[in-house]
């Protein structure tokens, strides 16, 4: 049990590092917060600080999932326990992403390492994922809403790309955490008040 609640707490002390206030402030002398949407993520570190350093956050919040994956699945493989750890590890590493003690926790919207976790766990998934969101971006312009539905289009494939029954819940938790960080973007979208890309 000692190892599960280490894998499980190094998960989410990954996944709190603020890649994105970390960009702003040391090499853009900005508090990404205080901006656009307020919000620890690639989407408004783009908005704010422009594509390259909205880029380079998103590579470094995927890298969240891919070296949580990647390192408690070593450490599952090396002790002896359940290969599936990586499923739970790789959600605390996204409500790390989320709720990140290393700021105020207030985070981002984990999309980035969803992306990241359904590479790292099932390549149809991430292929589903990736093409409902560049679909709907490319018809909406809204980054937000084109997250909430590449995420669940992945939920409601799981059962029939070989997801396991842990990983169709832990999808399930995943769609409910994204879904509930852009509460403000969906109002927004309702009101028409939501923000569009331009250069895409
Ligand atoms: O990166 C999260 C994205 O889906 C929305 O971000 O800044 O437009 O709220 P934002």
């Amino acid at each position: 049990y000692l190892i599960i609640i280490i894998c499980l707490l190094i998960s989410y002390l990954y996944g709190s590092i603020p890649f994105a206030l970390v960009i702003g402030k040391v090499f853009y002398n900005t508090d990404v917060r205080q901006y656009g949407s307020h919000n620890l993520g690639g989407t408004n570190a783009g908005r704010v600080l422009g594509k390259k350093a909205g880029m380079t956050v998103i590579l470094l919040d995927a890298t969240k999932c891919i070296i949580t994956i990647l390192l408690t699945g070593w450490i599952a493989k090396v002790s002896g326990i359940s290969a599936n750890i990586i499923y739970p590890c790789a959600l605390f590493c996204m409500i790390g992403h989320c709720y990140p003690i290393f700021a105020n926790f207030q985070g981002g919207k984990a999309v980035s390492s969803a992306i990241a976790y359904t590479l790292m766990t099932n390549i149809y998934g991430f292929i589903i994922a990736v093409a409902v969101f560049l679909i709907t971006l490319k018809t909406t312009k809204y980054v937000s809403l084109s997250s909430i539905l590449g995420a669940t289009a992945v939920l409601i494939a799981s059962p029939f790309i070989g997801y396991s029954t842990t990983g169709i819940i832990t999808n399930i938790c995943v769609v409910a955490l994204i879904v509930y960080r852009h509460r403000a973007n969906i109002i927004r979208i309702k009101e028409g008040t939501e923000n569009k890309v331009k250069w895409f």
